[in-house]
């Protein structure tokens, strides 16, 4: 069956967590990944290791086009063992299914015994349950308790299904059909961006991100590192809240995101300046690896080799986040990043104070995931009043959303 539009749209872009646990019914799980990539969404999969014996990770992870997860301790992974975390904080939708009477024993008691346990303890999004077992087990008054207590902590049920069961019998007990899963995840997503909506909808959020480029000669110019990567999933993170961004971007290669107004910039100035003409945004979060300097006399003409040294004059660029700070409303939430590798705490509490900010991020290229030309990065938010979190090495993307979680607050959400 097609998904229908309205699905399609309530699905899309968004980020769809499924643990599937160890019953025949998994095999479905297949089926319920295409209804979401179909959709635009993003799927991640976390399994038991029982539900390997049902269907192979190996079909999951190609459907998925994600790494499927199974054990909280991988073989050979040193450091990935925070990925419970970063998963349950990355998704919008945590979908159990098939949750097996075992599984769900462990979900009602907090269990955390393979990945799929230890995601539901770690994800603040909504949780759809989906039971599946032979009809006995099924209305047995331990699994009815359990439901009930699920429901009660406002995790969604899905009531399995009567039919032809796998053990040959006729009864409740059969995991839905993947389509009207799908359909029930949407109708919980329209809920859940409804609510999103409303707190930053109304909202400007101003992100920076990328290099800047400072031009030595028509041919020449001083830059970073920088791919713009993590100020790029900021403004994402934003959109999928409802704000409308605006995006200032140094030279990077890559695509604007969904709903986002991207403004291109090279040189430290022209970001100044686009940035001064969106001043007036509620949030600004400033992922920029501005230039420090700038050559003082650039040559309007190709600057040829004569065979002597030469040496380059530079003068300091315009602090853009210093200037926002100083003008600040009180209404403004200012996020700064600092990347810094040596002292890193206390530089980067010394530039929140200087640049008047409400949150600096800060990293260190030198720690091993973090930094430049990565996809994963490890930050610690420093806010006014001495506030620290530290983050786990997470994907950017998963960063991103950490990041406004923790500076927007759980209202937001
Ligand atoms: N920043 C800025 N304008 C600049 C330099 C930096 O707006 N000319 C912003 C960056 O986007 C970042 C924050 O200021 O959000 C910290 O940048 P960083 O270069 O780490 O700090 P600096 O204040 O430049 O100090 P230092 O170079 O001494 O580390």
């Amino acid at each position: 069956m097609d998904t229908n539009l309205t699905q399609t749209s309530s699905a899309q872009s968004r980020r769809i967590l499924l643990g599937i646990s160890g019953g025949i019914a998994a095999y479905k799980t297949a089926e319920l990944v295409r209804h979401f990539k179909k959709a635009g969404a993003e799927v991640k999969v976390v399994m038991t290791p029982d539900a390997t014996r049902f269907v192979t990770p190996l079909t999951l992870g190609t459907l998925s086009e994600n790494e499927v997860h199974i054990e909280i301790f991988p073989e050979n992974e040193a450091g990935s063992w925070t990925k419970h975390v970063s998963l349950g904080l990355w998704a919008d939708l945590f979908i159990v299914a098939p949750a097996t009477a075992q599984t769900l024993s462990k979900l009602v008691n907090g269990a955390c015994d393979n990945m799929l346990t230890a995601v539901a303890l770690t994800a603040r999004c909504p949780v759809l349950v989906c039971p599946a077992m032979d009809h006995d087990m099924y209305i047995h008054p331990s699994v009815v308790a359990n439901l009930d207590t699920l429901r009660a902590r406002g995790v969604e049920v899905m009531e399995a299904e009567h039919g032809a069961l796998a053990s040959g019998l006729i009864g409740q007990g059969r995991l839905p059909e993947p389509i009207h899963i799908f359909e029930t995840a949407c109708g919980i997503l329209e809920k859940r961006a409804a609510s999103r909506t409303g707190s930053l909808q109304g909202k400007k959020v101003l992100v920076t991100a990328g290099p800047t480029r400072e031009a030595i000669d028509p041919v020449r110019y001083i830059s970073n590192h920088s791919t713009g990567t993590m100020g790029y999933e900021i403004a994402r993170s934003a959109a999928r809240r409802g704000a409308d961004v605006v995006l200032v971007s140094g030279p990077t290669a890559l695509a604007t995101p969904e709903n986002v107004r991207r403004i291109d910039v090279e040189s430290t100035q022209q970001m100044y300046d686009a940035v001064q003409s969106h001043a007036d945004a509620d949030v600004v979060v400033m992922v920029a690896a501005v230039a420090d300097f700038t050559p003082e006399m650039p040559s309007d003409s190709k600057i040829k080799k004569d065979g002597t040294a030469r040496a380059l004059a530079l003068k300091p660029t315009i602090d853009i986040l210093g200037a926002l700070g100083s003008q600040k409303r009180p209404s403004q939430l200012l996020i700064g990043f600092a990347l810094e590798t040596d002292n890193g705490e206390s530089n980067a509490r010394s530039k929140l104070e200087r640049k008047n900010l409400d949150w600096i991020v800060l990293n260190n290229p030198k720690e091993k995931g973090a930094g430049f030309g990565t996809t994963t990065n490890k930050v610690t938010l420093l806010g006014t009043s001495g506030a620290k979190v530290e983050l786990p090495l997470m994907s950017k993307d998963e960063v991103a959303e950490a990041i406004l979680e923790t500076t927007l607050g759980k209202a937001n959400r």
